[in-house]
């Protein structure tokens, strides 16, 4: 029998892009596949914890004795999330959430013409910050950053923001990181700098370290 050092303990994760509607058959969204989040889910629920997963439209499969929660939109995951939050020991945000969303949702297609179409976006919440202000000292919040430039100073200006304990930073430039791929090149990250750098391997085997790392910080 494996070793089950979150026995016990209850873990959220968010895991895949959200999609924000424009009109009835368009979106905006991004790349992510949910690999990276549902490896996570995978390893968490291995080690002996209680998982749920807050999932974009992905069809992966979900990973055996973790309950899944389907939502579209930033605004879904959000309720699902801090509807959850009091009751987890452990958050875990994977998800790729859209940042801006339109302001408008057109009911009917939005027609082709000969002009410019000008779309106007407005922010949509920023889950981490909110989860960031509830947390309390004994649960352990850890955000991902993908980041194309200076990874170091935006992942951990992120951490303090939002108030993470933990932060995984990907560049999301380089291959084999990132976005739909099956291996990542993390970095995480505390208050305090560097806690493990990691050289490129499948997401299973960071989601293994990622586990590790929250695991000692637990019986610490
Ligand atoms: O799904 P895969 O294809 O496997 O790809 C994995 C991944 C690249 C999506 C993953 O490794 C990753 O980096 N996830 C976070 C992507 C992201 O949105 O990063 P960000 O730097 O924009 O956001 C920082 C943190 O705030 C993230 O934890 C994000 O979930 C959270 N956030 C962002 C915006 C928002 N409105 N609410 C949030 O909670």
């Amino acid at each position: 029998m494996k070793k089950q050092p979150l026995r016990g303990k209850k873990v959220l994760i968010t895991a895949g892009p959200t999609i924000e509607p424009v009109d009835p058959v368009r979106f905006f969204s991004n790349h992510s596949s949910g690999k990276m989040g549902y490896a996570i889910a995978e390893v968490a629920a291995e080690a002996g914890a209680e998982v749920t997963i807050i999932s974009g439209p992905v069809p992966l499969q979900t990973p055996a004795g973790v309950e899944r929660f389907s939502i579209q939109t930033a605004e879904e995951m959000k309720e699902e999330v801090l509807k959850r939050l009091a009751d987890s020991d452990i958050i875990i945000k994977a998800a790729a959430v859209a940042d801006y969303r339109p302001k408008v949702v057109q009911t009917q297609k939005i027609k082709k013409n000969d002009h410019e179409l000008t779309l106007t976006l407005e922010k949509t919440t920023d889950i981490a910050a909110e989860v960031g202000k509830r947390k309390k000292a004994n649960q352990i919040f850890v955000g991902f950053a993908a980041e194309t430039n200076d990874v170091e100073k935006h992942a951990i200006d992120k951490l303090k923001r939002k108030g993470m304990d933990l932060i995984v930073a990907n560049d999301v430039t380089l291959e084999g990181a990132g976005f739909g791929t099956d291996t990542n090149i993390v970095t995480l990250y505390d208050a305090n700098g560097c806690v493990k750098q990691l050289p490129q391997m499948t997401k299973q085997k960071v989601a293994t370290e990622l586990i590790a790392v929250i695991g000692e910080r637990l019986h610490d």
